[in-house]
């Protein structure tokens, strides 16, 4: 199994580029089961989780191509034969769940297996389900999988969130493009990759309104056509390099970086002393003098700060001057970095859902192991600055949703190298 080796060094400098974001081209590759015309997404990140789900949709009979390097993805839902999402496939995923909407709307019928639970919560799909039944569907569950019917077709209808979720407005929002009358999603997520979503569809000739508001409206149509579509950058792994140089020190320049994704990001670093810069080519990123402060943050959908970037903040808190509280309201277990990071010298305490993190002046590498992706990614971030060199094993996390982790880092001279054992 792969593992990474970091040694602690720093400044560091140069470019990172940025890649299109996993989780909008996640959702945006079902987009392909509504239409029997092509989609050609460019941008596309060359990542395992891609891969994943364009074995899934192979399974169902769409085509997918990958060109230029996976970078372009050329799909097409023209035949599709079967409408069973397997379990085989979607348990190595959870995203999987993101076929039902689009199957039932375009086959009247869809039979997707339940994800299950996952290392960071529960991350049930009952608001998924709700929706669906909200515009008609029949749903039973039986042998782990969900069995959806909507003979006659999905009719349009009100749903109303009870709570924010993005996958639930991602499966909401491609059922009701095809649905007979109109859609109103109400306490909707906003989130980017909705937004991204949601363009892509409208491209393809849905009829929606509203998206990257609380309420989302759709007017059904008959039949979806054929589209081209650019991905959306990835916010995640943006944040995630900007705290490359304010952990270890230096200047980097994170091409393709836009502040209106990461607004809530942003200025919790500049609250931290962090200097960001907004270029012609994307956002330069510095640290200058001194410590890192200490900040609170509590996580919220968007635009509040990023589940999915707290690891990472917490490794920078690691070493700030000062104590800073990480809140963590959308998951319930997402703390698993902690006693990694403490391990290598952190002072961390976590009761429930809150991180309490006094900084030290320095960590000190040592091996650790992460069970999903953020957290993976935050031990690299931790190891860069490090005292000593630093293993993070159980390397597939990071495969899943960071494309050339090590030459990205490499590029900006931090001391970085994947290691094979057999
Ligand atoms: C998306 O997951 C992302 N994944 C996650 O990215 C991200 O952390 C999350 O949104 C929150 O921003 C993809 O886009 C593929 P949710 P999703 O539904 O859609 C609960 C990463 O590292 N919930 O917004 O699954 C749920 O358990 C990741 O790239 C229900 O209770 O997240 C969670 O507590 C991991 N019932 C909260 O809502 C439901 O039916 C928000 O989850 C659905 C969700």
């Amino acid at each position: 199994m792969d593992s990474i080796l970091v040694t602690g060094g720093g400044p560091l400098k140069g470019d990172i580029p940025i890649a299109g974001a996993k989780n909008a081209c996640l959702a945006l590759m079902p987009a392909t089961l509504l239409s029997e015309e092509p989609l050609t997404l460019t941008n596309a990140p060359r990542l395992s989780d891609i891969r994943t789900m364009s074995v899934l949709l192979q399974s169902l009979g769409a085509e997918v191509t990958a060109m230029q390097d996976g970078q372009v993805l050329a799909l097409s839902g023209h035949d599709l034969k079967s409408h069973v999402a397997d379990y085989d496939i979607v348990r190595k995923m959870r995203a999987s769940i993101l076929v039902l909407g689009p199957l039932l709307a375009r086959e009247g019928q869809a039979v997707v297996s339940l994800p299950g639970g996952c290392a960071i919560g529960a991350r049930p799909v009952d608001l998924h389900l709700k929706a669906l039944e909200a515009m008609g569907a029949e749903l039973e569950l039986r042998d782990g999988y969900v069995h959806a019917s909507a003979r006659g077709g999905l009719k349009g209808g009100e749903v109303a969130f009870p709570f924010v979720s993005v996958g639930a407005t991602e499966n909401a929002l491609m059922a009701a493009t095809l649905a007979k009358g109109t859609t109103v999603l109400k306490n909707a997520a906003r989130e980017p990759e909705i937004v991204d979503l949601a363009q892509c569809l409208r491209r393809m000739g849905a009829h929606i309104e509203g998206e990257g508001t609380e309420t989302i409206t759709i007017e059904g149509v008959d039949r979806l056509g054929g589209a081209t579509h650019r991905v959306v950058p990835d916010r995640i792994e943006l944040g995630t390099y900007m705290l490359a140089p304010a952990i270890c020190g230096g200047e980097v320049e994170c091409l393709g970086g836009r502040v209106d994704l990461i607004g809530a990001f942003c200025e919790k670093l500049d609250e931290a002393g962090i200097s960001i810069e907004e270029t012609e080519r994307g956002l330069k990123v510095a640290r200058k003098n001194g410590r890192v402060k200490s900040v609170d943050v509590v996580t919220a959908p968007f635009p509040g700060f990023p589940t999915d970037l707290q690891a990472q903040m917490m490794a920078l808190m690691c070493t700030a001057d000062g104590v800073s509280v990480l809140e963590e309201r959308i998951f319930e277990n997402r703390f698993m970095h902690a006693p990694e990071l403490m391990r290598m010298g952190a002072q961390i305490d976590v009761h429930g859902g809150t991180a309490r993190v006094t900084g030290v002046e320095r960590l000190k590498g040592a091996p650790v192991m992460a069970t999903d992706l953020r957290a993976s990614v935050s031990l690299i971030l931790a190891g860069l600055s490090a005292e000593g060199e630093t293993r993070v094993n159980r390397v597939y996390h990071l495969d899943r949703g960071y494309e050339s982790v090590e030459e990205k880092l490499g590029a900006v001279g931090a001391r970085i190298e994947r290691v094979s054992e057999t």
